[in-house]
C-alpha cells in the first residue's frame, strides 16, 4: 500500500461522515474516496458537491458515492453511521441499543466484500461499536480501531493552551479510557513544553485561575455535550480526529495517538476495547504504549473497562 494508490471507504454520509471526507479530501491523503449511505441520494450530492472541489485542492483526488462492493479494495473503511441519538440523551451509551443493529449489518456487509484493511470506528458508543466491530469482522485486533478519545485528548490541550495562550501542539496530554463519562487524564506524564502539567498551573497561578484538574476534566468530557445541545451533533473535531487516524495508517507514520484498541494483557486488563496511547502505522494499531500510571488513574482505568465490559453481554453476536 502506498499513498499514492490508497482508496478510502466511508460508510454513513451524514455530518460525520461527509466532514470526514471532506476533510481526507482537503489533506490530500490518498487517490479515492468513496461515500457509501443506505441514502444513495445524500451520499451521490455529497459526493458530487466534494468532487468539484478538488479542482481547488493539491491533489487530484476521486470521489464518488459507491456501494460496499467497493469495499474490497479500500486501504481503510471508516464507518460513521449510527441510530440518531436519543432526544434528550445525556450518554453515549444510550445510543447502543438502536445502533447495534445498524453496525452488525454494515459489518457483515464489509466483510462480504473481502476487505481485509484497516476498520476505523466513529460511530458511537464508540469504545463497544469498536470491540462489536471487531468480533463481527474476524479481523485481527490490531486491524480495528476506535476514534476513541483522540479527540478527547485535543478538547483537553486545547483548554489548557487556552489558559495560558499558546498553540495546543505545545500541550502534550492523554485523556484514556472510555470516549465517554468515564475517561480520564494521565495528568503525571502531561507536559507543556517538557514542564509537567502540575509545575505549569502553580507557577503561573495568575493564569490558571480557578482551573483545576477537576474543572479540566469535567469541561473536556462535557465539551461534546456543549456542542451537540446547541447545534445537534459534532462533526469538525470528530473528522479532524479520525482524519490525523488516516494519516497515520496511509503514510505509515508511527503517531502516537489515545484511540481505542483491544487492550489485552497490558495495563492489566484483558480484553477491552478502550482508548490508550496507541502507534499507529500502516498495519494499524502497531503497538500500545504502557505509561505507568498513577494508583487513581490506575483505579480510574479500571472503572472505565468496566463501565464498558458490563455492556457486551447485551451485544448480538
Ligand atoms: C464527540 C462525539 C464524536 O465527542 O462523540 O464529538
Amino acid at each position: 500500500m502506498s499513498f499514492k494508490d490508497s482508496k478510502v471507504a466511508i460508510i454513513g454520509a451524514g455530518n460525520v461522515g461527509s466532514t470526514t471526507a471532506y476533510s481526507i479530501i482537503n489533506q490530500g491523503l490518498c487517490e479515492e474516496v468513496v461515500l457509501i449511505d443506505v441514502n444513495k441520494d445524500k451520499a451521490f450530492a455529497e459526493a458530487l458537491d466534494m468532487a468539484h472541489s478538488v479542482y481547488f485542492m493539491n491533489r487530484n483526488i476521486k470521489v464518488h458515492a459507491g456501494d460496499y462492493r467497493d469495499c474490497t479494495d479500500a486501504d481503510i473503511v471508516i464507518i460513521t453511521a449510527s441510530a440518531p441519538m436519543p432526544k434528550n440523551s445525556t450518554s453515549r451509551l444510550e445510543m447502543l441499543a438502536p445502533s447495534m443493529k445498524i453496525m452488525k449489518s454494515i459489518v457483515n456487509s464489509i466483510m462480504d466484500s473481502g476487505f481485509n484493511g484497516i476498520l476505523l470506528v466513529i460511530s458511537n458508543p464508540v469504545d463497544i461499536m469498536t470491540y462489536y466491530a471487531w468480533k463481527i469482522s474476524g479481523l485481527p485486533a490490531r486491524q480495528v480501531i476506535g476514534s476513541g478519545t483522540n479527540l478527547d485528548s485535543a478538547r483537553l490541550c486545547c483548554e489548557l493552551a487556552k489558559l495560558y495562550d499558546l498553540d495546543a501542539k505545545s500541550v502534550s496530554a492523554f485523556v484514556c479510557g472510555e470516549h465517554g463519562d468515564s475517561e480520564f487524564v494521565v495528568w503525571n506524564s502531561a507536559t507543556i513544553g517538557g514542564k509537567k502539567i502540575d509545575d505549569v498551573m502553580q507557577d503561573n497561578a495568575p493564569r490558571t485561575g480557578s482551573a483545576t484538574k477537576q474543572s479540566l476534566l469535567k469541561m473536556t468530557a462535557q465539551s461534546g455535550w456543549e456542542i451537540f445541545s446547541r447545534k445537534g451533533n459534532t462533526c469538525y473535531g470528530i473528522a479532524a480526529s479520525a482524519t490525523s487516524i488516516v494519516k497515520s495508517i496511509l503514510f505509515n507514520e508511527n503517531q502516537i495517538y489515545p484511540v481505542s484498541v483491544n487492550v489485552d494483557g497490558v495495563y492489566g486488563l484483558q480484553g477491552v476495547f478502550l482508548s490508550v496511547p496507541t502507534i499507529i502505522d500502516k498495519t494499524g494499531a502497531k503497538e500500545i504504549v504502557e505509561i505507568k500510571l498513577q494508583p487513581d488513574e490506575e483505579e480510574a482505568l479500571q472503572k472505565s473497562a468496566a463501565v464498558l465490559k458490563s455492556f457486551y453481554k447485551e451485544l448480538e453476536m
